[in-house]
């Protein structure tokens, strides 16, 4: 029996297949986890896909795997540094078991918005942990956005007690499961592609994602409501080893880095765009939206937000000064 998402996944692998690469190209595999339409990173991946392959035609020829068809994102970096696939996108909060300066991203109400995020990942600050990692032969190559978290549950969840509890699905990050333990509430942590059977069997009650990868993965479908707390940010990071980059002849390299720089500007300026969209077809499709007040959405704020205290040595404290410059 195939479930929905190995059909779909079916159908992605057979697209991107049919994107062949010829004889003495070098092929640029690119795994990701998210659907393609309506989705930030999804439509990102299509475009540099696209363009590689106009613009590099007889040089490299890109590939993509969406929707986990080839890695989960806990299986990608290993991947990536085996050189079985060239080029990911994971998520921030996969990183920060690698450098304790990305918790930064995860810690609650950090940024107000996306801009604030832009802003700061531009900053010196910012551009530095593109090369963090050098050591553990990862690059990364910019920052992709996505958007602010929502929290969804199979019950409304309108002040924080209501998440006490609960069993909340996270990404595999420490600051995440302390800011679901703040809430009282049990956090487990588990790959995106298992989320929707999750909720749907109740092995979870909730989870918290963004409007664009709550309508890619229909968890509307099998959630009570979703309520816009905007509490946290999913960036992601696009990356690299270092080892393959090296292997490249530098004109490639640069031509490669070029178009992924264009790529990355574009798509994040209309970013905010794709995120309505994605939060109007969750209305459109019967998906319920619980907007809070000032004063309630201010108790998330309270209980969640002296989560900062048991990281700031890990993060810096004048990291998390710097972040919060940009929210002025
Ligand atoms: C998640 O696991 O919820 C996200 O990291 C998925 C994604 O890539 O947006």
């Amino acid at each position: 029996l195939m479930t929905a998402a190995a059909v779909m996944a079916l159908g992605a692998t057979a697209q991107s297949a049919a994107a062949s690469c010829e004889d003495g190209e070098m092929v640029i595999k690119f795994s990701h986890v998210t659907n393609t339409d309506k989705h930030p990173k999804g439509i990102a991946a299509s475009l540099l896909q696209q363009r590689v392959n106009d613009e590099m035609n007889g040089k490299a020829c890109m590939e993509v795997f969406p929707n986990s068809t080839l890695y989960t994102d806990e299986q990608v970096i290993e991947a990536m540094l085996r050189g079985d696939v060239q080029l990911a996108a994971p998520s921030l909060s996969l990183f920060e078991s690698i450098t304790k300066a990305y918790r930064l991203f995860d810690l609650p109400f950090m940024f107000k918005n996306i801009d604030a995020v832009d802003a700061f990942q531009a900053s010196d600050t910012g551009q530095e942990m593109l090369d963090m990692m050098q050591r553990r032969g990862l690059q990364g190559l910019g920052f992709w956005h996505n958007g602010m978290k929502q929290f969804s549950a199979n019950k409304p969840l309108i002040e924080p007690a209501d998440a006490n509890g609960l069993k909340f699905r996270v990404q595999p990050s420490d600051v995440l499961v302390a800011q679901m333990n703040a809430l009282g509430a049990s956090p487990q942590p588990m790959a995106f592609s298992e989320v929707y059977g999750a909720l749907q069997t109740g092995v979870v009650d909730g989870q918290e994602n963004t409007w664009s990868n709550i309508y890619g993965q229909k968890f509307f479908e099998v959630q009570d409501g979703i309520t816009e707390t905007n509490h946290g940010v999913l960036d992601y990071l696009v990356v690299a080893s270092v080892d393959w980059l090296d292997s490249l002849d530098a004109d490639t390299r640069d031509q490669f880095l070029t178009i992924l720089d264009e790529v990355t500007t574009e798509r994040n300026a209309d970013v905010g765009k794709v995120d309505l969209e994605a939060r109007q077809a969750i209305q459109d499709a019967g998906g319920e939206i619980r907007e809070l007040t000032d004063a309630q959405r201010q108790d998330w704020v309270d209980v969640m937000k002296p989560v900062w205290s048991q990281f700031e040595e890990e993060v810096g404290a004048e990291n998390i000064a710097a972040a919060q410059e940009f929210n002025a």
